[in-house]
């Protein structure tokens, strides 16, 4: 049986257990979220060597320093283990607050470092309770973070940030990571962005990193929600499509509803696009939101010639019920 060395302690690894589970079993507070290898809160150090897949999302320096990811290390023999230290996290001060609907609150953030719109970055509560974040703008455009907080009834940062936080206030973030974010190789390929809730977050980033560029082709934006109040940054989507001949805005409502708006659709995303984008072979797709939203949308372009290799994704599940990332 495997042990972990971790802190004075030795931790016997029961089969099957991940060094996540069995540190959590032993009552040792380790950040963590979603269990699956999406969030990257849980990055723990190690001397000795850890099997690929906990390392393989990992960046080469990370790798470099002896990171991997607690909750998909399966150990296959002992591991001395430390936490990374908190250099790679930093001061944020909070420059705005604003209620983009009911559920969902804009947080902007002075950070000075680099980053990418539609990168994931942490937010940290306090040492050990962070969570992943998408970034909503464009470093060129805002030189302000800003991230979409949906309230979750039981989130422990969600609730914080809705009912504590304010204007003025420091807080911690880690370093911006992750390959979400707009290639400026492909500025005349069409561009076809998918998300369902605050999913809408890194690709409102990443269309204003794309219209920044000056992309030149066709921009397709769907925007989901379970309800029309649900829908948010309707207004801003709209000015952009007014002001950018190559841009659409689809606002999409998925439940019933009697009477919409105009100009909004009700159905489910996979199903309009499979009929609206036929021809997807020089088609850049990004896709953020729920697993289920992603798996069905993803082989629906796949279906309509989509390569592999152009198709994206961000997914996430609700934090608060024990998950992963939190566009
Ligand atoms: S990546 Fe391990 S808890 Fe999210």
């Amino acid at each position: 049986m495997a042990k972990l060395r971790f802190e004075d302690q030795c931790l016997p690894v029961q089969p099957g257990e991940s060094v996540l589970q069995t540190l959590l079993r032993s009552g040792t507070q380790v950040p963590h979220s979603c269990h699956r290898g999406l969030c990257h809160t849980c990055v723990l150090i190690s001397p000795d060597p850890v099997p690929e897949h906990a390392r393989e999302s990992l960046t080469p320096l990370q790798r470099q320093q002896g990171a991997f990811l607690a909750c998909c290390c399966y150990p296959e023999g002992d591991l001395r283990i430390h936490r990374p230290d908190t250099n790679g996290r930093q001061q944020a001060r909070v420059t705005g607050k604003r209620l983009l609907n009911n559920n969902v609150v804009e947080l902007s953030l002075e950070v000075r470092c680099r980053w990418r719109a539609g990168q994931n970055i942490i937010l940290w509560r306090h040492k050990n309770l962070g969570r992943p974040y998408s970034i909503a703008s464009d470093p060129a455009r805002d030189g302000l973070i800003k991230l979409h907080i949906k309230r979750h009834a039981f989130g422990e940062v969600s609730r914080w940030v809705f009912d504590q936080v304010k204007q003025g206030d420091f807080l911690e973030v880690g370093t911006p990571e992750g390959h979400f974010y707009y290639d400026t190789d492909y500025s005349d390929a069409p561009l076809l962005l998918v998300g369902n809730g605050t999913g809408l977050a890194p690709l409102f980033g990443i269309l204003q990193d794309a219209l920044q560029n000056n992309h030149s082709g066709r921009i397709d934006l769907y925007a989901a929600a379970a309800k029309s109040d649900e829908l948010y940054l309707v207004e801003e989507l709209r000015k952009l499509r007014a002001t950018y001949p190559q841009f659409r805005y689809h606002p999409v409502v998925t439940s019933g509803e009697a009477l919409l708006e105009e100009g909004k659709q009700q159905d489910d995303l996979a199903s309009l696009i499979r009929d609206r984008h036929r021809e997807l072979r020089q088609t850049l797709i990004y896709l953020c939101g729920s697993a289920s939203m992603i798996e069905a949308v993803s082989k629906t372009c796949f279906f309509n010639g989509a390569k592999r290799s152009h198709i994206m994704t961000d997914a996430f599940v609700s934090q608060e019920s024990a998950s992963s990332h939190s566009p």
